[in-house]
């Protein structure tokens, strides 16, 4: 009987512990990074789902709310119970076709947790949690099912509760007053989180005290509008997404699979840049052929319009004419540069073209020879870029694409600048689904056609380059263009850059101004030393680097040399000193030569900085070429010369470089034994 009652009481402690452990698991859900560091607590606070992240067991994101509200029906935020956690773990390696490094590690924790409603219509959503030691990234899918089908959502109730008051850089996010919608270009401003009264773009990068730094961002924005943040109570961020005209924020269609809401972290502003979470969340590369898609450097007469020398439209200052084109074809195949762009080659320019978005993308203007170009840049391996400005006007841009692409074809262009200068008809936002949808579409027809992409005016890079590797490049910035017509860019500007819109991806930011004092009756000049201008080659990544000044500028001028020898296809980067808004010192490899590019750049400040060369391979010997600020240089007074010297270096070899005020250095390091 004793042994009954004991194996009843048994049985009954098993069932308490199993129900124990199901209701724990109904609950919530964890998971941890490959090296522990980071942990993600999924839990289920009487239904409404909830996350939590912590960082060496220390609270970095705190309880912080997830779910949706829709249009006209119940919102998908509540009532929820878990119905499975499937576990998935990789680590695997791959290959960028180019980029900033060749190989990529893919090393990731996962769980995806299936919730259903608890009652009628019992709609189901899931959510997915990737952790790397580099960070995390999460989205939500609401999958095909009877219960729910089309609906539109009008908030995204997604959290980011940060346990600290972080310092951030921000930009504002789809500001209503702006004139003409310039989204996302803006100068960088430092504010602590809990100050933060606007909507602010992402990536959003902060620090907290001398040795954490995250950024939060998004991965694979596809079908959904932008996400940016808003500050909504303490130290607590919400996504706010940027609207279509009607308000709505999201149309979904049948299912949804959100993009990733991304977290990354790192002790120093440098381990910000050697993440590659973004790229690690996108789906791997659909093209099947990459050998067209070819990084490298152009120029073209662009600096000559915003110097107001040359116009996009025909007439007497033409810039896109078939002699000044050839021209510049000439300066690129004597100069290393890959390819010409050809800005104001078609009609539609006449008037205020911002204003009437009325251009035509097939046909040229009769000063401009699109044939004898096309051949003349071929017997000069030179590629031509074609340039479709739309004015905004996507209408107008959609109903010529196919036959746009064609002529694209027909002359063998392989690369567009693309330009979406005012606000859509209707008011409809750069960074909305709407815009989203049609960003995708040129992108996928230019893959189709064959044809690289740098997009100006553009929504967020969110990595969708590893997908659609011909996604070369963007602006979505505040360029080099706005110092030939505005007050221009602080030195401290491009020292933020790199570690918060440059997380993004690549930025066609147009270095390369070599005749910085251009207009003596006016304040307008750039705001940096010549040194900087090539540094900027090496800590701005882009695979289409543009040699903005006009030939005549470069002429005779031996820091061309830099501009001609600098790579845009890395094998390998590494950031040896920063600090956000200060100053920063990258270094990249060559991926088609054994050399390695330095680029060290600093805010107002003159500084001196010691490196080691210890990324160099051991053994080998370098020269060094090294592009210094020369005697007296400074960005106010004297932002002209430049010291060039050669010294032999090795991987044991340390190098001070003196940065002048707004100032930089640039080096080649060659392998010679
Ligand atoms: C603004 C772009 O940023 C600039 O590069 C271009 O020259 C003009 N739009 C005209 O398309």
């Amino acid at each position: 009987m004793r042994k009954y009652i004991l194996l009843i009481i048994s049985i009954l402690s098993i069932s308490v512990l199993l129900i124990a452990f199901v209701l724990k698991g109904q609950d919530s859900a964890e998971v941890a990074s490959p090296d522990g560091s980071l942990k993600v607590e999924f839990s289920l606070e009487k239904g409404i789902p909830f996350y939590r992240v912590t960082r060496h067991h220390q609270a970095l994101i705190n309880s912080s709310r997830m779910g949706f509200i829709l249009k006209g029906l119940p919102a998908l935020d509540k009532n929820f119970k878990i119905l499975k956690v499937d576990r998935t773990s990789l680590d695997e390696q791959w290959t960028q076709p180019w980029g900033e490094v060749k190989t990529i590690r893919n090393n990731y924790n996962a769980i995806v947790i299936t919730l259903e409603e608890d009652e009628a219509p019992k709609r189901q959503m899931m959510i997915e949690f990737r952790v790397y030691n580099d960070g995390l990234g999460f989205r939500y899918e609401v999958p095909s099912q009877h219960a729910i089908k089309d609906f539109l959502i009008t908030d995204e109730l997604t959290e980011f509760a940060l346990a600290n008051d972080f310092t951030a850089w921000w930009i504002p996010a789809y500001r209503k007053s702006t004139d003409i919608e310039m989204d996302s270009e803006y100068l960088f401003r430092k504010n602590l989180v809990s100050t933060l009264t606007e909507k602010t773009h992402t990536p959003l990068t902060m620090q907290s005290g001398d040795s954490l730094f995250i950024s939060i961002h998004e991965a694979a924005l596809i079908d959904y509008p932008s996400m940016t943040l808003l500050h909504s109570r303490g130290t607590t961020l919400k996504a706010d997404l940027v609207p279509w005209s009607t308000g709505v924020l999201v149309d979904v269609r049948g299912s949804l699979k959100t993009p990733w809401r991304t977290i990354q972290v790192a002790n120093s502003p440098g381990g910000l840049i050697a993440s590659y979470l973004i790229l690690n969340l996108n789906e791997p590369n659909k093209l099947a052929d990459v050998s067209w898609i070819t990084p490298g450097k152009y120029n073209g007469m662009w600096w000559g319009m915003h110097m107001q020398k040359n116009t996009w439209q025909m007439g007497p200052k033409h810039g896109a004419t078939t002699a000044n084109v050839k021209s510049l074809i000439d300066f690129a195949s004597e100069h290393n540069l890959s390819a010409v762009l050809a800005e104001g080659w078609n009609e539609g320019w006449e008037g205020d073209w911002v204003a009437n978005g009325n251009f035509s993308f097939t046909k040229p203007y009769p000063d401009f020879d699109l044939a004898e170009l096309s051949r003349y840049a071929k017997e000069k391996h030179v590629g031509l870029i074609a340039h479709h400005e739309t004015g905004g006007n996507v209408a107008n841009y959609e109903k010529q694409l196919e036959d746009a692409f064609k002529v694209c074809q027909q002359y063998g262009i392989h690369r567009l600048k693309t330009g979406y200068v005012n606000k859509m008809p209707g008011g409809e936002y750069h960074q909305s689904q709407f815009m989203a949808r049609h960003y995708q579409k040129v992108l996928e027809t230019a893959a189709k056609y064959q044809v690289m992409l740098d997009v100006h005016e553009p929504i967020k890079d969110t990595g969708l380059r590893r997908t659609w590797p011909n996604m070369m490049t963007r602006e979505g910035v505040r360029g080099t263009e706005y110092e030939a017509w505005s007050p221009g860019n602080p030195p401290s500007h491009t020292t933020i850059i790199p570690f918060t819109r440059g997380l993004a991806g690549p930025i066609d930011f147009t270095p390369g101004i070599f005749n910085l004092l251009f207009d003596k009756t006016s304040t307008f000049r750039v705001h940096t030393t010549l040194a900087k201008q090539l540094a900027l080659y090496v800590v701005i990544y882009s695979p289409m680097q543009m040699a903005a000044d006009l030939p005549e500028n470069y002429e005779g001028n031996p820091a061309l040399k830099f501009i001609e020898d600098v790579p845009t296809d890395w094998e390998d980067t590494k950031v040896l000193n920063a600090a956000i808004g200060e100053y920063v010192t990258t270094v990249r490899k060559d991926r088609n030569s054994a050399d390695w590019y330095l680029g060290s750049i600093t805010n107002e400040k003159p500084r001196t900085l010691t490196i080691k060369l210890n990324f160099l391979t051991p053994g080998k010997t370098y020269q060094a070429e090294i592009y210094q600020d020369g005697k007296g240089a400074d960005v106010n007074t004297n932002p002209l010369p430049v010291e060039i010297t050669r010294t032999d270096v090795t991987s044991t070899s340390s190098l001070t470089l003196n940065l002048a005020a707004g100032g930089g250095t640039a080096i080649r390091f060659h392998q010679t034994n």
